[in-house]
């Protein structure tokens, strides 16, 4: 396989609220400002992050608000400089070769917007434009995307006019009308609703299958779930998972877990966390999640103890381990 995507030790470092105009100046007159800047007040968007993304992969950035998923596809898309650390993109070194890398690269940045007095239409065919499309390729090109995102109707409304849900499929139309080889998505489906976010999805995974490999950012554990080929967990700037969904939820043994609800009376918390399979009791809402290391013994050791206790099980369920479960563990842990 191709690596599209090769990052290594990237770190990008801001300069705190601390740094007031008194406290630069006083530091400017030193030769070492900028060494001291970074010991003192720093905030460590991206700390030493690396990872590499494969051709042809969806390959997501999950993490909590303000882990650093934003600046580091900044720094990818080369919006931002990073402060140390290399970037390759498709085999050349990014920041050598930054003009003639964007032109392979599709980017719909956090805070994007089209061109508001334009229309749909307007948007794409400009950005066809400078992307250097030939004029008939560009009309035909511009209205094959308006039509596979579903918004051909409005193709001649100003973009002003638009929903935030239409505003975001146009955003990804004019990112695809330079047929770009990577695309970078910054929280595609975040904040719109069910139908928008299902055709943007659909439309990542059928982009996806042609061979162009994609790179996102989520918050979204489902969307992160659906999508993704591999993820990389970001918290605090630093890179504490990664690996493929399926092999996240592998390796979160901890959550062989029933779900139990019975039906006369609460249970001795303590006294159940003691049975030899049991390994942590939690209460979520009537049920009690009790966390087993083997779910038949696990089983067995509470129906024992419900019999001998006159507990009387009202229902009980397996509890598959979501992607969330790992989430939360990795963040609140510092690794699987
Ligand atoms: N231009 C900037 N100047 C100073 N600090 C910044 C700047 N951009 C980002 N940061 C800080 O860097 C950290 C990471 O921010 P970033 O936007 O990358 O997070 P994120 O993972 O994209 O979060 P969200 O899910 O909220 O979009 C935050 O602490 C943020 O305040
Ligand atoms: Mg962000």
């Amino acid at each position: 396989m191709d690596t599209v995507i090769e990052v290594k030790d990237l770190s990008k470092h801001f300069h705190g609220p601390k740094s007031t105009k008194a406290q630069k100046l006083s530091l400017n007159k030193q030769k070492s400002y900028k060494q001291k800047a970074i010991k003192g007040n720093v905030i460590r968007a991206v700390d030493n992050v690396s990872f590499h993304v494969e051709k042809g992969e969806i390959f997501g950035l999950l993490g909590p608000n303000g882990a650093g998923k934003t600046t580091t596809i900044r720094m990818l898309t080369g919006v931002l400089e990073p402060t140390a650390g290399k970037i390759a993109i498709l085999g050349r070194d990014f920041l050598k070769n930054k003009i003639m890398i964007q032109q392979l690269i599709g980017n719909v940045p956090e805070m994007a917007n089209a061109y508001l007095d334009l229309t749909g239409l307007q948007n794409l065919e400009l950005m066809g434009e400078l992307y250097g499309v030939k004029k008939t390729e560009r009309s035909q090109r511009a209205e094959y995307l308006l039509k596979k995102f579903e918004i051909f109707d409005n193709r001649n409304l100003k973009a002003k006019k638009y929903s935030k849900g239409m505003k975001q499929r146009l955003l990804l139309c004019m990112a695809l009308m330079s047929k770009p080889k990577v695309l970078f998505l910054d929280e595609p489906t975040s904040g719109l609703d069910v139908q928008s976010s299902i055709i943007i999805k659909n439309l990542i995974r059928e982009y996806n299958k042609t061979g162009m490999t994609i790179v996102l950012t989520t918050h979204n554990m489902d969307v992160a779930n659906e999508l993704c080929d591999r993820i990389g967990i970001i918290n605090k700037g630093k890179l504490v998972g990664l690996d493929t969904p399926e092999n996240m939820l592998r390796l979160k043994r901890e959550y062989l877990a029933l779900d139990v609800c019975f039906e006369n009376k609460d249970i001795n918390n303590k006294e159940m966390s003691n049975l030899p399979y049991v390994k942590k009791i939690s209460k979520i809402g009537k049920n009690y999640r009790i966390i087993v290391s083997s779910l038949n013994d696990g089983l067995r050791d509470i129906v024992d103890y419900a019999k001998s206790n006159d507990l009387k099980i009202d229902k009980i369920n397996t509890y598959e381990p979501h992607l969330q479960d790992v989430f939360l563990q990795i963040i609140n842990e510092g690794g699987v």
